[in-house]
Formats: C-alpha cells, structure tokens, sequence
C-alpha cells in the first residue's frame, strides 16, 4: 500500500496542471490563531483571525504557555468558521499550507500538528511556510496584478529586512537589523512609556499629537548601509524616560512617540529608496505589521512619488498576522514545487531569511 507522502508527492506534483487551486493556510506562530481560504494564491475566500492580545495585554506581553493553551482552545472553532465563510467543504481543500517557523515553538506546535492531521486525513499535500516569507505575501492578496521582480522593505515585530524578491520564491537579502527588529524597538518603548501591548499602534496614535523634537542620538547605525540597529535608539529612549522619572519631571508622551516615530521611519523609508535605486527596482513592497504605521506610509508614499517608485502595501487588516498569507505564500511553492512536508514536519523556533 502507498504511504502518505508517497501519494502527497504524487498529488503535489498534479496540483501544478490543476486549474483552480484551494489552498487553506493556518497561522499560530505568536498570539493570533487563523485559518484561511484562498484560492489561485490571490483570492481571499475566507481569513479567520481570533486574536489573544487582551488576554496577553495584562502580562505587558505574550506568554509563550498562554498562547499555546489559547490556540488548543480556537483552532477548531477558526478552522469551522473558516470553511463556513468560504462556503466550501472539506472535499474542496486541495492542499494544507502552515507556518512552521519562525515563532513561539509551543504556539507553532498547534497549528503544525492541526496541518499535518488535517492533511493525513484528506490525502492532500501538507505545505510549510516560513512566517516571515508569508508577511510578502499579504500584498498578491490585497494588489491582484502585483508581480516580482521588486524591493521588500519587511518591518514585523520580529524581523526587519530588505530583499530583493526575485520571484515568487527567490530571494536576495540586501540588509537585516544587526539587533532589535523594529516593532520589537516599538513595544519595548511602548511598555516603558506604559501603554498596552502590541504598543506600535498606541505609538502611532500618540505620535499623531506630539512633535518630534526630542533628539534622542545624533548619528543613525549603519548610516552608510541597508542594514539596521534599533537598540541605540530604544535604550536611548528609555534611559530618558527613567531620567525623567527620577527627577519627578514631566514626560510628554506625544513628544517621545513622535521623535522615537520620526527616527524609525525616516531610517526606514531611507534605506528602502537606497535599496530600490542599487538595484534600480521601481517597485516597492511593505511587508509586516509596522507597516500599518501611519507616518511610515505616508513618508514611503512622498519619497515614491518623488523617485517614480510604485508603492504597494497590504490591507491594513493583513498587515498583521493572519492565514491569508501564508496560503498564498503555500500556493507560490506549490507551483515551484517546494517545501512539501512530511508528517515529521515541526515547529522551529527561528528561520533565517535566506
Ligand atoms: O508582523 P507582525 O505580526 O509581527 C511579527 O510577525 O513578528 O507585527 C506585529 C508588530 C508589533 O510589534 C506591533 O507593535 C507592530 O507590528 N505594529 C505597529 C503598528 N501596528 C502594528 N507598529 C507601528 N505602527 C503601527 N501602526
Ligand atoms: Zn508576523
């Protein structure tokens, strides 16, 4: 009798030649359980997400052994309410895609062990994706004719990059953060400045308010580079609010978010117009949930128009985690015919980009 991969290689190999392709895609890397259906990588039936940040918010942060426990609880009830939306049965699915890193291993674990059981079960391909990959992919979700070659400028909470995404599976890594990724610097000041977690929206709001003359260094890390360092500024921004502290001086929230803000973005939004003229890319692509910033878009959107660069950038709802991308991202390999996995597929807590 054939074995389970052996028929998953086998049906891998036909999904190529098959018209339309459902692909549905779980997602529990950190505090969000999702499940979504999409179809032909660009159509989004159905993106389930049940958030835990409430429960999380009064640790100051994700417990690792919280988020696993809460994902047990939702996936099954995400996974129901996904097929529902999408009005499709079970019979529909013609591959499963997960993330299987990078991620909380406990938190990753529920949803790979979801994928696999689902996969074995329906006698379909099982499809490992990386997160951060997956956050590219958000944008073939929300711009239908958005096509590679271009420049990422990938800013999640746990990665800052920029890469030159060659094809729907190819990359080349011009820079990466020799430290803290950028919405990590923006939590961590978030939590110091006392408001709730994830902090950069709250940042963001409060920036909108405030003015951004606070200088808190003088030269940017990797001035000269497409590489990054946010520690610097993060540890800046917190030694001046415990210096304020103790000397019972008043803190202007609206002022630090603004001037930490303005730092970030401005760094940010430079390198990626660096990046998009070494590599003479007219296209550039924002991936990741600090790219919900508001000054970050608006910044990208005058230097783009400035240098005739096409900006694109995911709906605001996928800029976050959710399933949708990762579906789209297991449609793309699918079609390259990479990262079929086998039922001892597990959870990794990092993955490099390559
Ligand atoms: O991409 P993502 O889901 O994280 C990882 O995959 O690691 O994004 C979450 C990050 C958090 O750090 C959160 O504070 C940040 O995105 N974020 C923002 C905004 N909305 C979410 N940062 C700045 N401005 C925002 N509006
Ligand atoms: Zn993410």
């Amino acid at each position: 009798m054939i074995n389970y991969f052996e028929s998953a290689k086998i049906k891998f190999e036909q999904l190529k030649q098959k018209k339309d392709l459902i692909v549905l895609g779980i997602e529990t890397s950190c505090d969000e359980t999702s499940v979504s259906v999409v179809k032909n990588g660009r159509e989004l039936l159905s993106n389930i997400i049940a958030t835990q940040i409430e429960i999380h918010n009064q640790f100051g942060g994700v417990v690792p052994e919280v988020a696993s426990r809460n994902h047990i609880l939702m996936i099954d009830k995400v996974f129901k309410k996904a097929l529902e939306t999408a009005k499709i049965s079970l019979g529909d699915i013609d591959a499963v895609a997960v993330t299987y890193g990078a991620g909380l291993v406990g938190a990753l674990l529920v949803g790979v062990n979801f994928a696999k059981s689902l996969a074995y079960a329906l006698n379909v391909p099982c499809v490992a994706v990386s997160h951060v990959e997956g956050h590219i992919f958000a944008n073939f979700l929300t711009h239908k004719n958005l096509k590679p070659p271009f420049i990422c400028l990938m800013v999640s909470g746990g990665h800052t990059a920029i890469l030159k995404m060659k094809n729907y599976t190819e990359y080349k890594l011009l820079g990466s953060t020799a430290d803290d990724a950028a919405g990590e610097a923006f939590d961590k000041v978030a939590r110091v400045l006392g408001l709730p977690y994830p902090g950069g929206l709250y940042i963001d709001n409060l920036a909108k308010s405030g003015k951004a003359n606070i200088e808190f260094t003088k030269n940017k890390a990797f001035k000269d580079g497409l590489d990054f360092s946010f520690s610097g500024i993060k540890t800046a921004v917190i030694n001046y609010i415990n210096n304020k502290k103790m000397k019972n001086e008043p803190i202007i929230k609206e002022d630090v978010c603004a001037s930490f803000q303005k730092y970030v973005v401005e760094d940010l939004s430079d390198k990626a117009m660096k990046a998009c003229k070494f590599e003479a890319i007219k296209k550039l692509v924002v991936a990741g949930g600090v790219g919900a910033n508001s000054q970050l878009q608006c910044n990208l959107k005058e230097l783009c128009k400035q240098n005739d660069i096409s900006l694109f950038v995911p709906d605001l709802k996928l800029c976050t985690d959710n399933a949708g991308m990762i579906a789209s991202n297991g449609y793309y390999k699918i079609l390259a015919g990479e990262n079929l996995a086998n039922l001892n597929l597990t959870a990794k807590p990092t993955v490099s980009l390559k």
